[in-house]
């Protein structure tokens, strides 16, 4: 019996699309995966040696599987391959609208909207069609409309299955997922494609629900992680006044098994293309729907940790007074192991120091200098560095707004800071012990000077 699907299409070659096709390409080599996108510089950098994503594992994976049964290829072709596929994931940006109504809120469409419309026009015979991107709830209303307008005869089913995948951790999170969500109307098209997830994931991982659950669902996973890094970032300005130690706290409120370890690591704020946008969405959803309380309670979760950049940056400013000097920046990435910048933490705090006068150099293992300041839309005052060494060279204070392994085992006592500087932790990851021998200064999140 020959496999159904034979044939997948996915519009969208970005840190979602591009991970998680692979990875099915890789499981399930009899069927034919083909990644469609209207950029065709990604689109060559996805077949060329120097992959456009930076993720752990990643490289084997595509290289075991491109050109075998995985194939990325521009919006032209993509045309073609549409009327053969079976099954099309639309995993493009949905990001937050920046006018009209809901602007600075409600999740921008118009992307998905012209997937559909691509796949109306092009897709032949029965095609399932997949949100894969995070959608407001009752996108699919959307899509289905849109899809209703082909003049082919063609008939389509939609069903949402929402990303779980973290970046940094994305190829371990598709290949041995917590759980994959299924949400749709009808047994036969989920079916379908639970059938492609079963040949890796076991079948009790695999969820199925209503396709508006399946949407709500995805914002509000990513709402409740949120929720607890701002509720231990909210307790570490606590502990900075009291003397406690939102380590020490964390530890042991997690340690409760109803509450559980993770996600409860003080940092300098959470950033990424989630949790903001998906946590505005949520906002305006419930301001839509009339329940202005939720809304505002969602609200709150952003607030906190745009407050907690803000507090870190203003901490640093403070210390280094009317004197100025330089200050070195540790990671420009939202998260270790990503080369991905998008609302990362360190885009504020750059914008903030460097409005205060303030000198800064930055280094970063893997996110591209000249994309970060474009994006940050910081002109002049901020240069690069190559290495930890140059970028720590006469610097007064150090800001760590990552937590790459590399910095965690900087050998202090060697580098050519000035005088007791500050080391401003925003990660909490160094060595107290290491910092106080090389006769520097620590200020840890939710911790006590130098402690
Ligand atoms: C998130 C969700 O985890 C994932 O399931 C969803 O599919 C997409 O959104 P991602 O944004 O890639 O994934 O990374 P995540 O690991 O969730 O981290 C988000 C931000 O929170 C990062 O800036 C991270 O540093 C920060 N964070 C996370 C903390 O500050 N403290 C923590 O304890 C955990
Ligand atoms: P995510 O993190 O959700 O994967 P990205 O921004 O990394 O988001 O990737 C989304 C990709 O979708 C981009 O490469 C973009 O060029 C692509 N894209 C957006 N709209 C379309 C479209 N209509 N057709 C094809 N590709 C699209």
């Amino acid at each position: 019996m020959k496999p159904f699907p034979k044939k997948i299409i996915c519009i969208g070659a970005g840190y979602v699309g591009g991970p998680t096709m692979a990875v099915i390409a890789d499981r399930c080599p009899e069927i034919e995966v083909t990644v469609v996108d209207l950029n065709a510089d990604r689109i060559a950098a996805w077949n060329s040696a120097q992959l456009p994503v930076y993720e752990p594992g990643l490289a084997a994976v595509v290289g075991r599987a491109r050109g075998r049964n995985l194939f990325f290829i521009g919006q032209g072709d993509g045309a073609k391959k549409m009327a053969e596929a079976d099954l099309v994931f639309i995993s493009v940006n949905t990001p937050t609208k920046t006018e009209g109504e809901g602007a600075g809120k409600a999740s921008d469409l118009r992307y998905v909207e012209s997937c559909a419309q691509f796949i109306s026009e092009h897709a032949r015979g029965h095609t399932i069609v997949v949100e894969k991107s995070t959608m407001p709830v009752r996108a699919a209303d959307t899509i289905k409309r849109i899809l209703a307008q082909n003049s082919h005869g063609g008939s389509f089913e939609v069903l949402s299955n929402p990303e779980f995948l973290a970046e940094g951790t994305a190829i371990r999170d598709l290949e041995a997922p917590d759980r994959v969500l299924i949400g749709g109307e009808r047994p036969e098209p989920i079916e379908a494609l639970a059938s492609v997830y079963r040949r890796w994931v076991p079948a009790e991982r695999i969820i199925t629900t209503g396709l508006w659950s399946a949407e709500l669902a995805k914002l509000a996973a990513n709402a409740f992680l949120a929720q607890r890094v701002s509720s231990i970032n909210a307790l570490s300005a606590l502990c900075e006044v009291t003397g406690a130690h939102v380590d020490e706290v964390a530890r042991v409120v997690g340690s409760d098994s109803r509450i559980g370890p993770k996600f409860l690591k003080a940092s300098v704020g959470f950033g990424g293309s989630c949790f903001k946008k998906d946590i505005l969405s949520l906002v305006y959803l419930c301001e839509f729907h009339g329940v202005p309380e939720a809304a505002a309670y969602w609200q709150q979760v952003i607030e906190l940790n745009e407050w907690q950049k803000r507090r870190f940056a203003d901490q640093i400013i403070r210390q280094l007074g009317a004197a100025k000097g330089k200050v070195a920046v540790l990671g420009l990435a939202f998260k270790k192991d990503t080369n991905d910048f998008r609302e990362s933490a360190a885009l504020d705090i750059c914008r903030q120091l460097l409005a205060a006068g303030l000198e800064v150099v930055s280094y970063d293992p893997r996110v591209d200098f000249a994309a970060f300041c474009q994006s940050a839309g910081i002109a002049r005052g901020m240069q690069p560095a190559h290495t930890v060494r140059e970028a720590l060279s006469g610097a007064s204070a150090v800001a760590v707004l990552t937590e790459w392994e590399e910095f965690r085992s900087i050998d202090w006592a060697s580098m050519s800071l000035v005088p007791n500087a500050v080391i401003y932790d925003g990660r909490n990851i160094l060595d107290p012990e290491m910092i106080r021998r090389a006769n520097l200064l620590l200020h840890s999140i939710g911790g006590r000077d130098s402690d």
